[in-house]
């Protein structure tokens, strides 16, 4: 039975746009809500869209999915939704948490839409997921545990109903009484307060003076688990260093939120392989992007004086940021590009890379981030489009960086890792 529904699916989909598929509509294998769609809504939407969680309609039941069916078709199509945007024509292409579509889960969707949105016999449909509660940390799962600490910002904050935006700093004391090193952690405002944080960035300010980055949540971006050998240190006595942005309230309520960091460490005792570093790379605080024009680029430099392995790249624009690039110079004038994103100010997504891809860079090269931005009529959220605008910290002002997560290596390091990497391709070693 399967094997039948599927092959029927396939055909379907490769003639989804053609006359015929009116009338393969009719026939009872082909491509309906019960038996295809509702399996990839329900792997691929419902963790964002269902009643209480961030995305503005629930997609669990039918009539709903295909009352939404053409602009889901869109959004699917323009790969928008699930928001994955890293290109899948150049660069590295193996990605831990790819929540992008297969062009074959496109295209039934889109056979769907085009066929009518037949229902199908609901006997096929899977059950519904299950979620857990919403004031559960998402990384309890994964981890196996609740966090072992949770920091929350020190009192609650209201942003007014008539307010403007907000941009506080606050300090939390985490009360670590030793040094530990962070395997995962994860962001959560309060359920009143989702709305208006835009992000929430921290640092830590150690008692010796030393310290750092160490988490931003943003839309779309509120945990993550730092990769297999590696760990953030944070030491007895850290101060945390918060960095909020409250948005405008959007309903015209009061909105009274207290953002929480809840972090996970490794068994005590357990020294990470190596130190997980995550910043700022390639930052362009020259940004001149005049009004009316619709594809501006500018360029960024960071010149790498330790061999690092890369594990995660994370774009960083604002409204008018429409894509960004990554690529290495090497020190021989060798270019190779990592990876290309679109942007969407709405998200703010990390691309972790899968092991065996991370990019292993010598010492002696350059990173050159390459961003585009859009600051005409045809960008939604441009304000107003006749002005220009240059860098700054409001969302209206506009930036241009990439948060490089990575790790540094010893030349020998850097030597085995790259030998390991070779060993694993049947190639000449110029490749
Ligand atoms: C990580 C959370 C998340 C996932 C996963 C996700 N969405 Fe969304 N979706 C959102 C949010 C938030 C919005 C509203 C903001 C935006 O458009 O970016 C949205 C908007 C949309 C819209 C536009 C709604 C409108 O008002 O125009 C469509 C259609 C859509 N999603 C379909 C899908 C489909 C289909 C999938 C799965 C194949 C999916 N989404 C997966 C969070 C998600």
């Amino acid at each position: 039975m399967g094997l039948t529904n599927k092959t029927a699916g396939i055909i379907l989909a490769v003639i989804g746009l053609s006359p015929f598929s009116l009338l393969f509509a009719q026939q009872p294998n082909s491509i309906n809500f019960a038996e295809h769609v509702a399996p990839i809504i329900y792997d691929n939407c419902v963790e964002c869209h269902r009643p209480g969680s961030i995305a503005p309609m629930s997609l669990l039941d039918y009539e709903t999915v295909r009352a939404w069916g053409p602009v889901i078709k869109d959004r699917v199509e323009k790969r928008s939704m699930p928001p994955y945007f890293i290109d899948k024509e150049v660069g590295v292409q193996s990605f831990e948490d790819d929540r992008s579509l297969s062009d074959q889960e496109i295209a039934t969707i889109v056979a769907w839409v085009d066929s009518g949105s037949p229902q199908g016999d609901m006997n096929y449909l899977p059950p519904a997921p299950q979620f857990e509660d919403d004031v559960a940390w998402t990384l309890e799962d994964d981890m196996g545990r609740p966090p072992d600490l949770i920091i929350p910002i020190p009192e609650p904050f209201t942003v007014p109903a008539d307010g403007p935006n907000w941009w506080m700093t606050f300090y939390s004391d985490t009360g670590l009484t030793e040094d530990r090193w962070i395997k995962a952690f994860e962001t959560k405002p309060s359920a009143e307060g989702y709305p208006v944080v835009h992000h929430a960035v921290t640092s830590m300010e150690f008692p010796d003076g030393g310290g750092g980055f160490l988490s931003e949540y943003a839309l779309g971006k509120t945990a993550d688990i730092n990769p297999p050998g590696t760990g953030q240190l944070i030491k007895a006595g850290t101060r945390l260093n918060w960095n909020v942005h409250y948005a405008a309230s959007p309903d015209g309520l009061d909105r009274t939120d207290r953002t929480r960091l809840a972090l996970w460490f490794l068994p005590e005792g357990e020294d990470p392989e190596h130190e997980l570093i995550r910043s700022h790379m390639a930052d362009n605080e020259d940004l001149d992007l005049p009004g009316g024009e619709e594809r501006i680029r500018t360029d960024g430099y960071e010149y790498l004086d330790k061999n690092i392995r890369i594990t995660a790249f994370q774009p960083h624009l604002h409204n008018l940021g429409t894509r960004q690039c990554i690529e290495v110079i090497y020190q021989d004038n060798r270019r190779q590009t990592l990876s290309c994103a679109d942007w969407d100010f709405g998200w703010h997504i990390a691309y972790n890379y899968s092991e065996e891809v991370q990019p292993l860079i010598p010492k002696g090269s350059m990173i050159h981030v390459t961003s585009w931005f859009n600051n005409s009529k045809s960008n939604p959220w441009a304000g107003d489009s006749r002005n220009w605008v240059g860098f700054g910290q409001r969302s209206t002002d506009d930036m241009s960086f990439s948060w490089i997560s990575y790790y540094e290596l010893t030349d020998d390091e850097y030597d085995e890792a790259v030998a390991e990497r070779h060993a694993g391709f049947e190639v000449g070693s110029d490749d």
